[in-house]
């Protein structure tokens, strides 16, 4: 049974809060560290062992994901798509992926959840314990935002999504595993007060028809994208963990310190790069000072300028004298800011940031 478990990976939804960026691209195919948030969480699968992944879309989106990840092969992954025609809630993409699953058990990855620790363990203790449902947990400062649960001496009693007054201090995480028989819990619960199909029902649904739940505590750091900022916090933690590879071009008069991965037909000309930091195919770094922290995109250019704590997306420019920290710059976007301050900042998809010396 174990080999044949399929993922379900939940990439549907608006996206809404990750404007501008959204209007353009898909909100998991956006890239973080190099790589879209997608491609990190479909790692994660693969290093469960699972090779089978149906990813759940919505139908403006289903070209783009095709188009970047393709049959998943590049990945080692053999990718399905499901097409999700509207987003009413995380377990009705669950029933969108039905036919998909069969009537094995799968696991459940929401796209946007990124895990220092993975989610091998998820697996593991599914497979070790063969329960109806286990859901990873995490402690959290705040979590209203989030799936609350409620442990009894280590035994899971109540789940509540988004409480105003949490009944504890632990976070759903966006990790799940099931049997098929989320499709009746999923079936016979009622849209939430935000009008969804919650996961988060369905797993006390389970719970209260006597249903062995089990709860698997994540360790290490946990990150969901969900707005702009958030995109910058899961660069720096996931560059934290790059190893240096370097297959383009770094002159003689550059210095490399640190992680860094230089992609194939990146050129480094007369600059520091401090790393962590990732250099993508055929961009240009010249005469400036990149990193730490930053995730420079394929074919952007850092020229004369200074860029740490920063996503380039592709084809985007910092140029003369910019120095940029903490930014977000989307592909074909440009910052000219002669001789200012460290300057951060949010910009859409081939929008300028210019700043004209007087005189
Ligand atoms: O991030 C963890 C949290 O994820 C949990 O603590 C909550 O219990 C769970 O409900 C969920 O809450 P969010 O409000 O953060 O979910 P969001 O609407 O952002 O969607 C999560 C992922 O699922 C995202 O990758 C988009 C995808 N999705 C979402 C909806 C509503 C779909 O594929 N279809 C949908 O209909």
């Amino acid at each position: 049974m174990g080999s044949t478990m399929r993922a379900v990976v939940l990439c549907g939804g608006e996206g809404t809060r990750l404007r501008p960026f959204t209007h353009t691209q898909a909100k998991h195919l956006l890239p973080v560290a190099g790589k879209p948030v997608v491609e990190h969480a479909l790692a994660a699968v693969r290093a469960t062992g699972i090779r089978d992944v149906g990813i759940v879309v919505s139908p403006s989106v289903e070209g783009q994901f095709r188009e970047r990840l393709g049959d998943g092969s590049r990945l080692g992954l053999s990718v399905t798509y499901i097409v999700q025609p509207e987003p009413k809630g995380l377990a009705h993409a669950v029933l969108c992926a039905q036919s998909y699953v069969g009537n094995g058990p799968f696991l459940v990855y929401l796209g946007d959840n990124l895990l220092q620790g993975g989610i091998t363990g998820v697996v593991n203790l599914f497979r070790s314990q063969s329960p109806a449902a286990v859901v990873t947990l995490r402690r959290v400062e705040d979590p209203r935002r989030f799936g609350v649960a409620v442990l009894e001496d280590g035994r899971l009693v109540r789940l509540v999504e988004k409480p105003p007054n949490p009944p504890s201090d632990l976070a759903i995480v966006g990790a799940y595993a099931f049997t098929p028989l989320v499709f009746q819990a999923a079936r016979e619960v009622k849209p939430s007060f935000r009008g969804e199909l919650e996961l988060t029902d369905c797993l006390q649904w389970l719970i209260d028809h006597g249903h062995p739940v089990l709860p698997y505590e994540a360790d290490g750091w946990w990150q969901d994208v969900g707005r702009p900022a958030d995109l910058l916090v899961a660069n720096r933690l996931l560059l934290s963990q790059i190893e240096s590879r370097v297959e383009g071009e770094v002159d003689r008069g550059s210095t490399v310190d640190g992680p860094v991965v230089v992609e194939r037909g990146a050129r480094v000309v007369a600059s520091r790069v401090v790393g962590p930091a990732v250099i993508g195919e055929e961009a240009v770094i010249e005469r400036s000072t990149v990193g730490p922290h930053a995730a420079v995109g394929p074919r952007a250019v850092v020229r004369e300028a200074t860029v740490a704590d920063t996503i380039l997306m592709d084809g985007s420019r910092v140029e003369q004298g910019a120095r940029i920290v903490g930014a977000v710059l989307g592909r074909g976007a440009r910052v000219h800011l002669p001789m200012g301050k460290p300057s951060s900042a949010f910009l859409g998809d081939e929008s300028t940031l210019e700043v004209k010396e007087e005189g």
